[in-house]
């Protein structure tokens, strides 16, 4: 089955199981959260599900809720119960990198705001030994003075590489919240605590995207099925 199919099912399994009347869902952002928001709409349509409200963590993500007939809410208002989002890489104990997309400072910001945690959704393809093996590692960063940030994650053992717009190749990426991205091939991370907190602690890295201690599920799906892994 082709990855879109894959992240279909993921996705439609992640709703049944973990959305119930009434909650206030994070809303990650990417391919595989658009099928989760999709799934959202759907069982709303047809009155399955009843008063879901969702914090989104990008503007993209907000556009497809509010399509889906989702009631969005920000942080002031509410705590999120639960995070769905989908992710780059899961390796053990649920450790994930996520930012591929572009949003990941606020996934982290609502992630980590999320009283029940996060729950991953994704395509088998994301299941890793090792964290950091098979792409880089994304990092969000202050335009300002991008280029000691730059020098700094550099001397943590990566090349850091800034991401340029999609549409635009002669410019920088920038995020909903106006940062630039570096995109920093570590290899693979034997410690990905340890990575994580080295690189909060060089000015201007605003945040990584390593996830450690945030997911409390998995759903993934690939050709024999959907699995669910309990953190
Ligand atoms: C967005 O910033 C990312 O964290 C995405 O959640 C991640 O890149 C997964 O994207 P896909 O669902 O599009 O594969």
């Amino acid at each position: 089955m082709a990855t879109d199919g894959l992240k279909r099912d993921a996705a439609s399994a992640a709703v049944d199981r973990f959305v119930e009347d009434g909650a206030t869902l994070g809303l990650g952002s990417g391919t595989t959260s658009a099928f989760v928001v999709g799934r959202i709409g759907e069982k709303l349509a047809a009155g399955e599900l009843r008063n879901v409200r969702g914090v989104p963590t990008s503007e993209s993500t907000a556009a497809l809720a509010r399509e889906a007939g989702i009631t969005l809410v920000g942080l002031a208002e509410a705590r999120p119960t639960l995070t769905l989002d989908g992710a780059d890489e899961i390796g053990p104990r649920l450790a994930n990198i996520k930012g591929l997309g572009g949003a990941l400072l606020r996934e982290k910001i609502v992630a980590a705001a999320s009283r029940d945690g996060l729950v991953l959704v994704a395509d088998g393809s994301k299941a890793v030994d090792t964290l950091g093996a098979r792409g880089p590692l994304p990092v969000e960063v202050e335009p300002f003075g991008w280029e000691t940030t730059f020098e700094a994650l550099s001397s943590l053992g990566c090349t850091p590489r800034l991401r340029m717009d999609a549409t635009d190749p002669g410019r920088p990426f920038v995020t909903d919240g106006g940062h630039y991205t570096a995109d920093c091939a570590f290899g693979p991370i034997e410690d990905p605590p340890g990575l994580e907190a080295a690189i909060k602690a060089i000015p201007g890295a605003l945040e990584c995207g390593l996830f450690v201690g945030l997911a409390r599920a998995a759903v993934i799906a690939d050709r024999d099925g959907v699995r669910v892994v309990e953190g």
